[in-house]
């Protein structure tokens, strides 16, 4: 078997799954992973023979894409802000839209003068959190979860990317007698924001595979954990510090009047580059 036939193969046994353009993505994903070879050096090799012992591992990773299982868990890892994580069944995988939000703080932070104590709320891969303590040279970046599971893969990934972050197990939702021996400048959080009315217009591979408790609030309390970390922060964010948040754009105004009746000022939701209200910023009063 070629290269050209595994591809042709490929994309026939996929693409009741995915559009024939996510297909011939995936495709190059999964070759580049098994293969050990870039995309031009499969290109280059596009008519030769493929080695047998490949050519099963290659399959039996077709075979888990064929029953939905999303690319990043088949080969175990996913890109987030040029950087590699491992990601398992524990963790999200990282979306684009925060790295957008990724993008914003350290926009808005990068010139910073002075140590920024930033703190992670629901780190999964720790994505966020590693992604902050990379590029913010004065960040000291910290970063809880309620998953022992989600924890241990995004410690494994903040010694794969080489940086210092301090981890801690905490539930957002139970906390008010958890002490935290700090204070923070930044407080950040891609908190579980889907509703199960949005489960029909969401990919089988989503449902099926990502964690449940990093997907979704409860369905009568939407905003349930933006204002939880919101009473969170009114302990444990600075007088002058800064609340950012991914967001279900559908309750874009709801998360704005939330976060006014706490202690806040320059209150702003960012659209991200598809034009959807996703993010939210504000300032903790002095
Ligand atoms: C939407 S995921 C975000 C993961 C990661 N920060 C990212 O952006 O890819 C939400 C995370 O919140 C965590 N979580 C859910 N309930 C929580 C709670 N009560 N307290 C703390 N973390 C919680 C989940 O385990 C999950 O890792």
């Amino acid at each position: 078997m070629t290269f050209k036939n595994l591809k042709n193969n490929f994309i026939k046994t996929l693409k009741h799954l995915y559009a024939e353009h996510e297909c011939e993505s995936i495709f190059y994903i999964l070759a580049e992973h098994v293969f050990k070879s870039t995309k031009s050096e499969i290109h280059l090799n596009f008519n030769n023979n493929i080695p047998i012992e490949k050519l099963l591992d290659f399959n039996n990773c077709l075979s888990e894409l064929k029953q939905s299982k999303p690319i990043q868990y088949v080969i175990g890892e996913s890109s987030f802000f040029d950087l590699n994580f491992i990601v398992n069944e524990n963790v999200l995988i990282p979306r684009q839209e925060t790295e957008e939000l990724v993008n914003l703080i350290i926009n808005d932070k990068l010139n910073s003068k002075s140590r920024l104590k930033i703190l992670d709320i629901g780190t999964g891969s720790g994505c966020i959190a590693i992604s902050l303590s990379t590029n913010i040279s004065k960040a000291e970046v910290f970063a809880c979860d309620i998953s022992e599971k989600a924890l241990e893969v995004a410690k494994n990934n903040a010694v794969r990317n080489n940086c210092n972050v301090s981890f801690f197990k905490l539930d957002i939702a139970n906390c008010e007698n958890y002490k935290v021996n700090e204070k923070f400048d930044i407080i950040v959080s891609n908190p579980p924001y889907v509703i199960k009315y949005q489960t029909s217009a969401m990919q089988k591979n989503v449902l099926d595979y990502e964690p449940h408790i990093a997907l979704f609030a409860p369905d009568d309390s939407p905003l349930f954990f933006y204002d939880k970390i919101l009473q969170f922060a009114e302990k444990y964010l600075v007088s002058g510090g800064w609340i950012y948040f991914e967001i279900n754009e559908i309750y874009h105004s709801q998360i704005e009047e939330l976060i006014s009746k706490f202690n806040y000022k320059n209150i702003e939701i960012v659209k991200d580059i598809n034009d959807k209200f996703r993010m939210a910023k504000a300032q903790k009063n002095g």
